[in-house]
């Protein structure tokens, strides 16, 4: 059974004919691939993309969803998660959509499901869709020429998993990753890394990603308040000015912290052009899982 935890469970190749078929998606139509499937989500953390995305997928191909609410499933009261993952199972979905703030809890539900999982954010650890539909909006900008394309990937890196799951993954198509972040934002990395967000390093750079600050997982507040990390890192006119470049945010952006109201509004944002090319990157993961396992 093959499930998607890590962008690792996916060859390149297998990645490319994703792309090749959520292109094809984009043109919003209904489809009935997974008419007669049943698909069922489960997201233990906050989530307004993601769980929408992923459902609006779903619908698109014709599944049936189901969405487990959390708040009122028996996990509030006290049962384990194997206890849940083998109930879950034994209701036959053809996939399940999972999102924990612990790191490793979609690979513990996936060895106990019949069906294919899906990680839709786990802890720090792994987002594979979130890095997956990032891609495939640079691979579209692009013209599929990711080749040595420069990216500076800027803001809360080492507690993001959409960082983590970017760098596994944007590394493998040829991309040159900066990571730009203060001193306690940043991971270690052998990757190249600057901790000042500077002019020389927007002249250079094809692609900007900007992250959330992740303030849900910092133990005590580390920067003196928000609007002094904005003060360095905020991408605003006066950084960018009209250098040729794209601009990237998973969402939910923080206004004037990560992004300025003035680039939000720049053509060079690509934000909801990812929010869209999500719904047709998710409908590609699940029809693959479900037809092809
Ligand atoms: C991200 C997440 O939840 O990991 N959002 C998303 O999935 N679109 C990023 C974040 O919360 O900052």
């Amino acid at each position: 059974m093959r499930h998607l935890i890590t962008t690792k469970d996916f060859h390149k190749n297998e990645i490319i004919e994703l792309f090749k078929e959520a292109k094809e998606f984009l043109d919003e139509k209904p489809r009935d691939f997974l008419k007669e499937k049943s698909i069922t989500t489960i997201f233990f953390e906050n989530s307004t993309r993601t769980h929408s995305s992923f459902e609006t997928a779903a619908k698109r191909l014709g599944a049936k969803v189901l969405r487990l609410d959390v708040s009122k499933s028996s996990s509030s009261k006290g049962e384990t998660l194997y206890d849940t993952a083998a109930n879950l199972d034994a209701m036959s979905p053809n996939a399940i959509i999972i999102r924990h703030a612990n790191s490793g809890v979609p690979q513990i539900l996936a060895s106990r499901m019949h069906c294919p999982v899906v990680n839709g954010g786990d802890g720090k650890h792994s987002h594979p869709t979130q890095a997956l539909l990032d891609l495939f909006t640079i691979y579209e900008h692009f013209q599929g020429n990711t080749e040595g394309k420069k990216i500076l990937i800027v803001g809360d890196i080492k507690n993001s998993r959409v960082a983590s799951s970017n760098i596994e993954l944007l590394s493998q198509f040829g991309l040159d990753i900066t990571l730009v972040a203060p001193p306690h934002f940043m991971p270690n990395s052998s990757l190249r890394k600057s901790y000042h967000l500077n002019k020389e390093l927007i002249e250079n750079t094809d692609i900007i990603m900007s992250l959330r600050t992740q303030v849900e997982r910092h133990e005590k507040m580390i920067y003196a308040s928000l609007k002094d990390y904005a003060n360095d890192f905020c991408i605003n006119s006066k950084l960018i000015q009209d250098k040729k470049l794209i601009l990237l945010h998973p969402g939910p952006v923080n206004r004037n912290i990560d992004i300025s109201d003035e680039v939000m509004k720049d053509q060079r944002a690509l934000i909801l052009k990812q929010v869209k090319n999500g719904v047709a990157i998710r409908m590609a993961v699940l029809k693959k899982l479900i037809l092809e396992n």
